[in-house]
């Protein structure tokens, strides 16, 4: 009866968002009750309270519309790359305190020793994580670690999942698995899904970057996004540096969070085109300037950056002002290119049209990188704001009455990394990336 209760509580408050913004001075989330029994994989999704601040009818429609837009999400995602970036999401909308941009030390580690001292514990990321988790060895963890930190280092080398040839996507999934680590013993079943202890999450994190570590790298140090052989991917700019440096912000490890920027401004020094200020996909059989590439450098590189600047600026600032001023370049480049629609197309500086179509979730990507970069350097990027601002309503146009983001890039690159208009191609990124987007520019509150 309680159980009825609740569910039909959220249902109610549901509809309620559907036809009612809320107007709310602080853009923290509310959290509603949970329904033990929904049918989207033991998570209700909150409803969110928008910054009227902003007064976009654009971002207002995304703010109502977001957690079916999340729920659209965890339906469909399934490859390590789309989990892990829908985790990235659901923290930065839920639990912005536990992602970089609004990092608090005390909310990362508050629920050490199997009790929650904070109020927000991230249990929408937590069991998304978990589930996709449950897979996993944990047969030779350590029974118990009263020091987390020292399973980052001597791990065996495992990916915390098969990605399916790839050593950098499943990486993304790295900061949800190292928050369970915190969080695990304390949520306890809550999530709906069986956890496994904090000691395992941690060790299997351990695991998974000294699999990352010993992959393969060219000359120059550049780590390889795939793990047979080396080839670099503008994907990887969103898959490993931030993982790197999301590990480096929570021990206070400044090696990592070098180790992170070098690798973005590798990658980035692989795939950067300066005559165009546009980053290639890969260095090898895709050169093109895709879209989604550009937003996974763009926005991989925000989260780095937030790392650092969360963590007092590790003495990288040179190096931060560098990949500022790369990241400048490339958001002007881009925001040239939007088309009558507002949105980019998916390959650029191309004349053949199968290749040229608009893409939503590249877009959204760009778009979700520069609300952050908007904070971080206001002075380089305030002239684009009109710009971004465009692209916004373009990508929100193409939302669709079910919360799916339509006229989307095929994430799988099937026949190609195409956009197939008139196709009901879904992107289970392109879910996430939009959260990615509407949490920072609720941050940027403009
Ligand atoms: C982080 O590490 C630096 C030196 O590497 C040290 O000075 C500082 O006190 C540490 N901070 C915390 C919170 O442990
Ligand atoms: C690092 O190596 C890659 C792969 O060979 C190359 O494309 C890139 O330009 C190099 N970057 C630097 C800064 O040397």
């Amino acid at each position: 009866m309680v159980a009825i209760l609740v569910a039909a509580l959220a249902v109610l408050q549901l509809a309620a968002a559907a036809a009612l913004p809320h107007h709310h001075r602080h853009p923290r989330a509310g959290h509603a009750p949970r329904a033990p029994d929904d049918s989207f994989h033991g998570v209700t999704l909150p409803l969110l309270c928008y910054d009227d601040r902003i007064s976009d009818p654009s971002y207002r429609m995304l703010s109502t519309k977001l957690p079916s837009i999340l729920d659209r999400a965890i339906q469909i995602s399934s490859h390590s790359w789309e989990v892990g970036t829908l985790t990235q999401a659901l923290l930065e909308v839920y639990n912005p305190r536990l992602a970089p941009f609004a990092y608090s030390d005390a909310a990362f580690h508050g629920a050490l020793g199997g009790k929650i001292r904070v109020p927000t514990a991230p249990l929408e990321a937590a069991s998304v994580a978990a589930k996709f988790l449950a897979a996993y060895d944990f047969s030779s963890a350590p029974s118990e670690s009263g020091d987390l930190n020292s399973l980052l280092e001597g791990g065996s080398p495992r990916a915390l999942v098969d990605g399916g040839g790839s050593l950098g996507d499943p990486c993304s999934l790295g900061p949800a698995a190292w928050l369970l680590a915190h969080f695990a013993d304390a949520i306890g079943d809550d999530v709906g899904t069986p956890l496994a202890t904090d000691t395992q999450y941690a060790w299997a994190v351990g695991n998974q970057l000294a699999y990352l570590q010993q992959g393969p790298r060219s000359d120059n140090g550049t780590i390889s996004h795939r793990e047979d052989k080396f080839e670099i991917w503008a994907d990887q700019g969103y898959m490993i540096p931030p993982f790197l440096a999301y590990l480096g912000l929570t021990t206070n490890n400044t090696a990592l969070l070098e180790q992170a920027l070098d690798q973005w401004l590798l990658t980035s020094s692989a795939l950067l085109d300066t005559n165009h200020n546009l980053y290639r996909h890969l260095n090898t059989f895709d050169t093109r300037f895709w879209a989604t590439g550009n937003g996974w450098m763009l926005a991989g590189l925000m989260r780095v950056l937030a790392s650092i600047k969360a963590a007092g600026g590790a003495g990288l600032g040179s190096k931060v002002a560098e990949a500022e001023d790369i990241a400048a370049r490339v958001f002007q480049s881009l925001f040239n290119r939007l088309d009558d629609s507002d949105r980019l197309p998916n390959y650029m500086e191309e004349t053949d049209p199968s290749l040229t179509h608009a893409d939503s979730a590249g877009t959204t990507a760009v778009v979700g990188a520069f609300y952050r970069f908007l904070v971080l350097r206001p002075d380089l990027a305030r002239g684009m704001k009109p710009a971004a601002e465009r692209a916004f309503s373009g990508v929100v146009n193409k939302v669709d009455g079910e919360a799916w983001l339509t006229a989307v890039v095929d994430p799988q690159g099937t026949n190609g990394f195409l956009v197939y208009p008139g196709q009901d191609t879904r992107s289970p990124e392109g879910q996430s990336l939009l959260a990615i987007m509407w949490a920072a520019r609720t941050a940027a509150s403009q």
